[in-house]
């Protein structure tokens, strides 16, 4: 598809970073070191702008704080995927007039996804007298300068312009631990899922040139980090849109060869695209995690259709039966939306048949929610809130019972994992992933964080698995 790139010169970057230290002599010339804190909602992309965000604020002096009434600087970063999202962000929002009225010097940012549709941008202007600056996901690479333009003429200002997609590298990045790290390598989307925003306020599918993102990757690995998560809306796609011949598994093999023990997750990849070359390539790189995030929506092949996913239930059932007869231990998850305008009890049935067939390890289940502008929110949804809700809760309910049956038979294995932090809870005091993503609770010492250790696994919920450490 025909888009335009746009790459933001690195001269422009430059002056970017020189209004941060422009910035940092004004604060460091007040006296007291400033304090900023960063909200964020929405998914993986999310969390890496914001790791980016706060890059640039630790160049500008900033050090950073959870207590809204403690900050100088709060920026909230928004998602727009379920009205419940955004009515998350304008309730938390609006309850930022008490740490203005405390510290009327408090400048505070409102961006991402949600501020990109103009009705959102609207509504905040005029109802939410609070925010001083908002700015789209295609802004960010210049936040230094808006914040500079904010605090200098005292006035609101507003930059969510719509664009096909920027391109910035080389920013700034403040990443929040030292296990795991986020790594961007396409932005946007252009499947145009009739239910979805994200193509709407995320822009057209671009992807960071190849050499750019294993350079980084390859920085991650010499810097520690142990698990690469390799994000993108639709990751198949990766490399589509440049000319340099490569694809996603071309990018795979790359970083697996890249000297050190680490695990290359990904997502997420649209089934559509999930090619039998992708599983391939899963199965022949060691380091590569045996997880698949297939998001499969419905088990219906007519919602299949309405909702725009180029796959049926049986494509679907294909690529399951090939990639788990490569992977016999893959790990497999998906996303299901429950109550899409015009589901039938029927569809619905196909749903439930679907997940009893794949028998997924995990699933995400969210209702149906109308988005302004998207095909399927001009549809006719007759069913009612209260049969959504039934199925809804259907649903969990019986993956629920899946996850659990799964976890379970863990026990009595012992799995490799890499220990990723501390929960502060007795006994379980340690938090851990095996090779698939699923969450291990493990009673050790502290000083396992950061290390892969092996596990005798002795129980497991529909939640998590419980375990030891032990010796290989
Ligand atoms: N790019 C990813 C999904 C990103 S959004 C993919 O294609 O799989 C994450 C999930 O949110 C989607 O998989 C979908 O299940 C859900 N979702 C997206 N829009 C939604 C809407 N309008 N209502 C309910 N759920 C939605
Ligand atoms: Fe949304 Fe579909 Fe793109 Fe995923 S692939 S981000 S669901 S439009
Ligand atoms: Fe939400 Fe934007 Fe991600 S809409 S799910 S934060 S791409």
């Amino acid at each position: 598809m025909a888009y335009r790139r746009v790459e933001i010169p690195a001269a422009e970057l430059a002056r970017q970073r020189e209004l941060c230290f422009e910035i940092r002599a004004r604060l460091e010339a007040s006296g007291k070191r400033p304090l900023a804190l960063v909200d964020t909602y929405g998914c993986q992309q999310n969390e890496a702008d914001s790791e980016e965000l706060r890059g640039y604020m630790e160049l500008m002096g900033y050090g950073f704080t959870d207590d809204e009434n403690e900050a100088d600087l709060i920026v909230v970063n928004t998602c727009a995927i379920r009205e419940h999202a955004e009515m998350r962000v304008l309730g938390n929002v609006g309850a930022l007039v008490h740490a203005k009225a405390k510290n009327p010097d408090l400048l505070v940012a409102v961006c991402g996804c949600m501020v990109q549709q103009p009705h959102m941008a609207e509504k905040l202007k005029k109802s939410f007298r609070v925010v001083d600056l908002v700015f789209g996901p295609h802004e960010l690479w210049r936040f230094p300068e808006l914040y500079k333009r904010a605090r200098d003429t005292r006035r609101r200002v507003f930059m969510a312009e719509p664009s096909e997609g920027v391109v910035a590298e080389g920013l700034p990045v403040r990443r929040s631990g030292n296990v795991k790290a986020w790594l961007s390598i396409m932005y946007g989307c252009n499947n145009f899922c009739t239910y979805c925003i994200v193509p709407y306020v995320r822009g057209r599918e671009r992807s960071r040139r190849f050499d750019d993102v294993v350079a980084e990757a390859r920085s991650l690995v010499e810097a520690g980090y142990k698990d690469i998560t390799l994000l993108g809306q639709n990751v198949n796609s990766y490399g589509k849109d440049l000319d340099e011949g490569r694809d996603f598994s071309d990018l795979i093999r790359a970083i697996n060869d890249i000297p050190g023990d680490f695990l290359i997750r990904f997502m997420t990849s649209h089934p559509r695209d999930a090619t039998e070359k992708l599983f391939r390539t899963m199965a022949g790189c060691e380091k590569c995690a045996r997880h698949i995030h297939l998001p499969v929506q419905s088990g219906s092949d007519r919602i299949l259709s309405e909702m725009n996913r180029h796959y049926g239930r049986s494509k679907y059932l294909e690529e399951v039966r090939l990639a788990r007869d490569l992977m016999p231990d893959l790990v497999l998850t998906t996303d299901i939306i429950v109550g899409f305008p015009g589901e039938t009890e029927e569809d619905f049935a196909d749903t439930m048949s679907l997940i009893e067939e794949v028998r997924y390890d995990a699933m995400f289940t969210f209702i149906f929610s109308p988005r302004a502008g998207t095909k399927a929110a001009a549809m006719p949804d007759p069913a009612p809130r209260e049969v959504k809700q039934r199925r809804f809760d259907a649903l969990v309910g019986r993956a629920n019972e899946i996850s659990a049956e799964k976890h379970r038979e863990y026990i009595g294995t012992r799995q490799r994992v890499l220990v990723d932090g501390a929960t502060g809870k007795s006994p379980w005091n340690l938090s851990a992933r095996t090779n698939g993503g699923r969450l291990v609770h493990l009673a050790g010492g502290e000083e396992l964080i950061g290390r892969f250790v092996y596990a005798d696994i002795t129980d497991g919920n529909t939640w998590a698995l419980y375990g030891v450490p032990s010796e290989k």
